[in-house]
């Protein structure tokens, strides 16, 4: 019994550390488009730099990309580790309205 109350109690700080906050979770996101997106736009796409201010209203555009069409991180050279495309698609998910 003390060992089962002692999991549960595990489980749940677990959970609370990977649930995130909006704000937490609108920091990971940005944080992979610097450094998986912008590193490219920067140079080939200026018009597209995704910043705080302006991620929600790409966020439509970057699922398409991203998610459906599989076009971007353009080319062979940048690619999404499994976490990054997790942290990306629950904020995306929670921002296309
Ligand atoms: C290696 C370069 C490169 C990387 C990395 C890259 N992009 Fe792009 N992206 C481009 C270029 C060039 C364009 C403009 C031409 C085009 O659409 O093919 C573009 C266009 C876009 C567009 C607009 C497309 C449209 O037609 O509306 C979006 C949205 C986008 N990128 C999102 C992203 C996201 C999100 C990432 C990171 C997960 C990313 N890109 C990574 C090069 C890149």
């Amino acid at each position: 019994m003390k060992y089962l109350i002692i999991l549960v109690a595990l489980l749940s700080i677990a959970h609370v550390a990977t649930a995130g906050t909006p704000e937490e979770d609108k920091g990971k996101a940005l944080l992979v488009l610097q450094t998986k997106c912008n590193i490219c736009h920067v140079r080939n796409n200026p018009f597209r730099i995704f910043k705080e201010r302006n991620m929600e209203r790409n966020a439509k555009d970057i699922y398409k990309q991203v998610f459906v069409k599989g076009r971007m991180p353009l080319g062979n050279e940048v690619k999404l580790t499994e976490d990054e495309r997790e942290t990306l698609k629950k904020w995306l998910e929670a921002n296309i309205h």
